[in-house]
């Protein structure tokens, strides 16, 4: 499949950039939100995926999180990331990776998230399921929220709403539930994927972010959705990504409801 060999080469070309750049001098500069980062490499890293993609599918529709949308009448859709991650790049932290996802006429079908740091290439294709370095992966068996191990984000300006971020990262602290936040999304979603998470939550993501990583959780035999539990649109803010076994209970937790000691 020839869809599957350009996403691969383009993970691989984006995140060679991102290793030439890493712990090195680039120039970094500031989005919306004082800590919410861009850097050479992110253009860098987008560019040289850019040039993989229209080489070989030089009408499909891209949008990426740096340069925007690339606006064709195709049913081929590539969603990018070239770094998840940035401000533990921008830190010489290895937790990053490149994410890009494959939409074909509105559905999610290929995925591919590479953090070349620890050598680990995440890949799912709808139906065929998800691989870590092509082994098979699989989510969690855990059934109970208070035994499970979670992951979360925060956006980069303080979200100040009822169940925001803090409280329900509060609540399941407050529980001893261990919550770890790795500060990329697309990773996050991977490692629910391959069973070293239970569950994730986030309440402001971008198409970008979650695109490759949703696919990664569904075919690794997990559920994702957004806060009402309808099936999920990377198109909208909020994620719950679980091993599907712990997800009614999460989704009730996110919308307010107390952890269940059992
Ligand atoms: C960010 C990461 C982070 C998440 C933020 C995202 P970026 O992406 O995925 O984990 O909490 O909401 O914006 O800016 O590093 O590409
Ligand atoms: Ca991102
Ligand atoms: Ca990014």
């Amino acid at each position: 499949m020839m869809l599957k060999q350009t996403l691969i080469k383009a993970a691989e070309t984006g995140a060679a950039v991102m290793q030439s750049y890493f712990n090195g001098k680039f120039e970094i500069s500031n989005k919306e939100g004082i800590n919410n980062l861009v850097t050479e490499a992110d253009h860098a890293s987008e560019k040289a995926i850019f040039e993989v993609i229209k080489n070989d599918f030089p009408d499909h529709y891209i949008l990426s999180e740096e340069a925007g949308e690339i606006i064709q009448d195709s049913t081929y859709k590539w969603i990018i990331d070239p770094i998840d991650g940035t401000v533990n790049f921008a830190n010489g932290i290895p937790i990053c990776c490149v994410s890009i996802g494959v939409e074909q006429a509105g559905k999610m079908i290929l995925g591919a998230v590479y953090n070349p740091f620890m050598k680990e290439f995440f890949f799912a294709q709808r139906g065929f399921g998800a691989t870590l370095n092509s082994k098979k992966i699989q989510v969690s068996t855990k059934t109970e929220v208070v035994k499970s191990s979670m992951v979360t984000g925060f956006p980069y300006t303080y979200l100040d709403a009822p169940n925001g971020p803090l409280q329900v990262f509060e609540k399941l602290i407050r529980k001893g539930v261990p919550v770890r936040r790795l500060g990329s999304a697309a990773i996050d979603l991977c490692w629910v994927a391959a069973g070293r998470f239970d569950g994730f939550y986030e309440h402001q993501l971008q198409a970008w972010d979650s695109a490759a990583g949703f696919l990664m959780v569904e075919e690794a035999g997990g559920k994702v959705t957004d806060f009402k539990g309808n099936y999920y649109s990377p198109y909208q803010p909020h994620i719950i990504a679980t091993n599907g076994l712990i997800h009614d209970e999460l989704l009730a937790i996110v919308n307010g409801g107390e952890v269940h000691m059992k």
